[in-house]
């Protein structure tokens, strides 16, 4: 698998990525979502993790590139979630700090969104976002999602209330010109 946009690679995450990677999941700011920065282990583990979704998936969370350097600045791609009783389509992204506010989590996600509805069978993509996190809320809203419903996670001992926002197919098709980068 492998998405090009106008500056980024998205490419399937390897081994060789962790440390790269853990500059941005390793960052307690950049996982304040999560309430904490991952330790180089977990990492390891996040990304066989996506090895594994995309043996028995397709999909996961790939590895976001930056097509002039090489450097590799986080993860954006699409995985199946649960929201309460419901299995769907997320798009995720999580970029390193220093990479920050240049549109790079839009375009990264953008390019994912219409991947999974040119190649899943899905009627919407959604995006689970807790709360709090008003960045993620906004990327949601620039790939044109609405907030759908609120719902509770549990991770690591604490309930946390999430917002789940949601792009229909049929918007999608209609909107994407505009929502062009
Ligand atoms: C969410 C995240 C990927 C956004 O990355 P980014 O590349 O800075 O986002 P973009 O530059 O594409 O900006 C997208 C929109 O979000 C807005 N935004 C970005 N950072 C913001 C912030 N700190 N506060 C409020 N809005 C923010 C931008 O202004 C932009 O909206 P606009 O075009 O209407 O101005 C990044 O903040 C991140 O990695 N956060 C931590 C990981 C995370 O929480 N992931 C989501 C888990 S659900």
């Amino acid at each position: 698998m492998l998405l090009e946009t106008p500056r980024l690679t998205l490419r399937e995450l390897t081994d060789e990525d962790v440390p790269a990677l853990h500059r941005a999941l390793g960052d307690p700011v950049v996982m304040s979502a999560y309430e904490h920065g991952f330790e180089l282990d977990e990492t390891r583990a996040w990304v066989r993790r996506q090895r594994e979704r995309y043996s028995t998936d397709g999909f996961g969370l790939w590895g976001v590139v930056l097509r002039e350097t090489g450097e590799l600045i986080g993860d954006c791609g699409i995985t199946t979630q649960q929201i309460e009783d419901d299995s769907v389509i997320e798009v995720g992204y999580h970029l390193a700090r220093d990479h920050w506010h240049q549109g790079y989590a839009v375009e990264a996600a953008r390019n994912c969104v219409n991947w999974a509805f040119a190649t899943l069978d899905v009627d919407a993509v959604y995006a689970k976002v807790r709360d709090t996190n008003l960045p993620s809320m906004n990327v949601a809203i620039r790939l044109g999602m609405t907030v759908r419903r609120r719902f509770i996670t549990r991770y690591r001992d604490i309930d946390m209330p999430h917002l789940a926002f949601a792009v229909s197919r049929s918007t999608w098709m209609a909107d994407e010109p505009r929502l062009q980068v």
